[in-house]
């Protein structure tokens, strides 16, 4: 091992080495952490942190999963590389375990190393195989980083990639959120009109390919459709021959208390996009999982996409243990009841804070939303103070939960509550007791 200094000159080469990802580069100060185990990690002077977000929604299964690990080390002594043109034990074993835990219907698979080249995938399949452009998404939404899935993003982070990406088909629907909705409108009474308004958009645009969401929006809000939501878009999708993409990156492989987020609804996506909680993040594994119609086309057609590391032995081993791992400790249905009691303990913060506009969520995956003005629901910060820079409140209470050694995951004006799946009760407690003091610092700015 190189001798890279001490945990100081670490945290500076970073700095001065390496990008941060999606921030301002300078005074980019990371944490050194050197350790993590369950649902901690730990930093280079032994402080541990609960990690109450997941890392990025992501290490479902906790740090270190023995089981998982293992998967890794023997794949690697059997087989750690092969090109993807081949067939291997792996992955035939991973892809009969996928049938059985995928939505009913998706019978063919693509497998990338991340979130963002598995909606790539997706767009371009939607695209080949109906032979049209355009892809309707919603604002309110995270696809990934590279061009197509930067462009099919309605949040403000596609802005700035905007020159490149504006040219690519993408158009955007106004997003479900019952709490506050963008077209004003209230539920029930609005008889889902933001999914209608999806259909005026197909009738009136030609041409469109696919209709690609988030069955519920993660890092933009934790927005859950209410019932009728979903069936709606699968029914007018099936209407006017357009496909639906379910990108299930962040509410797959049990977060919301279902393997995967449409089963909820008893909707079956066309293509469903999957990534993150998949290897429980320990390896880079995205997936592309169409229905056999999709797949037969082609059959006789030219598939014009592929990757180097696509079929990764290595990063298939780990899902087999996954899956493996998630029966065994019936972490689907722990989500679903740790999913309750987490959503009560916030909702009784709701009670005691004035900041706390909304709290939502389903199973082990909830948004905390603060607001200026519960009457006007005014947000803290916006878009555009996001994108300038400004200091953010939920910045600022989630910097406070760090000093009390919890993690969260903050986002404009919001929080994202999506701890790994063995989380017990009294980490539970511990976490929500850390929101709840640091929250005084939002109150104080109302
Ligand atoms: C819904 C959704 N889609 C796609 C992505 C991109 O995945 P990745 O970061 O693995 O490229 C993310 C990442 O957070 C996501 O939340």
């Amino acid at each position: 091992m190189p001798d890279v200094g001490t945990s100081q000159d670490i945290v500076r080469s970073t700095r001065e080495l390496d990008y941060g990802t999606w921030r301002f580069q300078k005074n980019w100060n990371p944490l050194h952490v050197v350790d993590a185990e369950g649902c901690y990690f730990i930093d280079a002077e032994g402080r541990r942190y609960l990690d109450f977000s997941a890392q990025l929604m992501c290490v479902n299964l906790g740090h270190k999963n023995p089981a998982v690990i293992r998967a890794i080390q023997e794949q690697a002594r059997t087989l750690p590389y092969i090109a993807p043109g081949y067939a291997t034990t792996v992955r035939a074993e991973l892809s009969r375990l996928l049938v059985e835990v995928l939505p009913k219907g998706l019978a063919k698979f693509f497998f990338t190393t991340s979130g963002t080249e598995a909606n790539e995938a997706a767009f371009k399949i939607a695209r080949l195989c109906t032979g049209r452009t355009k892809i309707i998404s919603r604002y309110r939404s995270y696809h990934g980083s590279t061009m197509a899935s930067i462009g099919a993003t309605g949040d403000p982070r596609r802005w700035p990639a905007e020159p490149g990406a504006k040219g690519q088909g993408f158009i955007f629907a106004p997003e479900v959120n019952c709490y506050n909705c963008p077209i004003k409108h209230q539920y029930p009474g609005c008889d889902v009109a933001c999914a209608d308004y999806v259909e005026h958009m197909i009738d009136n645009e030609s041409d469109v390919a696919a209709v690609v969401v988030e069955p519920v929006v993660g890092t933009n809000g934790v927005l859950v459709p209410p019932a009728e939501y979903l069936p709606r878009l699968r029914r007018i999708c099936d209407d006017h021959g357009v496909l639906l993409i379910a990108d299930e990156v962040m509410t797959g492989w049990g977060r919301t208390g279902e393997w995967f987020a449409v089963n909820h609804w008893n909707v079956q996506p066309d293509i469903l996009v999957t990534a993150k909680g998949i290897t429980s993040a320990y390896i880079p594994l995205g997936l592309c999982a169409t229905t056999q119609k999709i797949a037969k086309y082609f059959d006789d057609h030219f598939f014009a996409h592929g990757h180097t590391y696509e079929a990764h032995p290595l990063t298939l081993a780990p899902a087999v243990a996954v899956i493996g791992e998630m029966r065994r400790m019936g972490l689907v249905a722990r989500a679903r009841e740790m999913g309750e009691y987490l959503g009560a303990r916030l909702r009784a913060l709701q009670d005691k804070h004035p900041s706390i506009g909304d709290v939502r969520g389903l199973g082990l995956f909830w948004g905390v939303e603060l607001v200026k003005d519960r009457k006007t629901k005014q947000p803290f910060n916006t878009h555009s103070d996001k994108m300038a820079g400004k200091p953010l409140v939920v910045d600022q209470v989630a910097a406070a939960m760090m000093q009390k050694g919890v993690a969260i995951n903050a986002w404009l004006s919001h929080f994202v509550i999506a701890p790994p799946l063995i989380i017990e009760r009294e980490e539970i407690d511990a976490g929500v007791a850390a929101l709840d003091e640091a929250l005084a610092l939002a109150d104080a700015q109302i």
